[in-house]
């Protein structure tokens, strides 16, 4: 076993010292876009702006034929664009995969210097982010890269969820972790065919009245087909100092299903999510900012809570120690979010004169 004293030691000599601290970077849309398709590449220079981090895929969705392309592709985006303080991430091939030592070994030598954090697919175990570790270690010392690159991790294999806590603390590299609920539908078989969302046939329904005929219609609710998973994911992110997401929203037309899905993903803790057509990136950009209102309140919570215990009652609710933390994250945020975007600025300082 390796002491837990070196868990912070750089991997090869001549590798940047891991970072003690994921930082916080707003990260509420995770835009893909396929590096191979010119048409796509094009847009980027006009997209990168409008969202906090672009990521160039090269696995699912890209053809086995098309994986060279879109892997060269991804390195002359790099060289020849200005992403101001946008992050450049990527989704490399799967670790069983013919394509992945390659795309690892070209993208950090070649730009290694601009990517902030590589997604990994299909990850199973810590075992898969020690290999991956290494390598980047090996790769980033030859390339002399300043500064390491941080590791995503998607969570979309049943043995990957089983294992979520050891992935999540599995190397100081460690980044955060998406759902991927399509693979992780396949793996687990599940019996839906689309990619996240709900299923009508999940649901709860009403008691039957015995006061009425037999036969009577009893209303249903259509239950959260990934709660259990994203709640178990946050656990092991946030008890791992690291950052949770909820992956992606197939279907593109449902922009309100699609917002409803990451509303839950954010309520229960994850920063930010993928986007995989431009119409999401502004539902993203709306629920993973939080509400002017809300931001209003927990600052105004805060303030009367002084050093952060005793109790207060402000508008009839009751205010303690815990309810000053819960404010607190709410208010982080705010400031982390507003920090990189004007326009949520000016409405977070409209909402606390109101
Ligand atoms: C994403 O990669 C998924 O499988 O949902
Ligand atoms: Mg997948």
């Amino acid at each position: 076993m390796r002491s837990p004293k070196d868990f912070f030691r750089p991997l090869a000599v001549g590798a940047p010292a891991p970072v003690r601290e994921v930082p916080f970077r707003p990260s509420r849309m995770i835009h893909f876009f396929d590096p191979g398709n010119e048409k796509m590449a094009a847009k980027i220079p006009a997209i990168a702006p409008t969202v906090d981090v672009l990521l160039g895929n090269l696995e699912d969705a890209v053809a086995a034929d098309r994986k060279e392309a879109a892997r060269s592709g991804l390195v002359n985006i790099a060289k020849t664009t200005d992403f101001g303080d946008t992050q450049l991430w990527t989704r490399v091939n799967s670790l069983d995969s013919p394509w992945a030592l390659d795309d690892l070994i070209t993208l950090v030598t070649e730009i290694g210097d601009k990517l902030d954090v590589i997604m990994v697919p299909k990850v199973e175990g810590a075992e898969d982010i020690h290999y991956v570790d290494r390598l980047l270690a090996q790769l980033e010392a030859k390339a002399r890269i300043e500064r390491p690159i941080l590791v995503h991790a998607i969570l979309e294999t049943a043995t990957g969820v089983a294992n979520v806590e050891e992935i999540a603390g599995a190397s100081p590299r460690m980044q955060g972790i998406s759902l991927g609920p399509a693979d992780l539908a396949a793996s687990r078989r599940m019996k839906t065919t689309r990619v996240g969302g709900g299923h009508p046939g999940y649901l709860v329904r009403e008691d039957p009245n015995p006061e009425s005929a037999a036969g009577e219609a009893r209303a249903t609710f259509q239950q959260d087909l990934w709660h259990y998973t994203i709640a178990r994911m946050v656990d092991a992110c946030a008890a791992h100092g690291i950052l949770p997401y909820y992956g992606p929203f197939g279907d593109i037309r449902d922009t309100v299903a699609c917002e409803d899905q990451f509303r839950n993903a954010f309520l229960l803790g994850c920063v930010g999510a993928w986007s995989l057509h431009p119409v999401q990136i502004e539902i993203a950009k709306r629920v993973f900012s939080p509400a002017p209102a809300d931001v209003a309140w927990a600052r105004k919570v805060i303030a009367a809570m002084g050093d952060g215990t005793g109790a207060v009652m402000i508008d009839g609710k009751m205010q303690d120690d815990a309810t000053y933390k819960q404010c607190q994250v709410v208010a982080q945020l705010a400031d982390a979010l507003a920090a990189r975007d004007p326009e949520l600025a000016d409405a977070y300082a409209a909402a606390e004169k109101e």
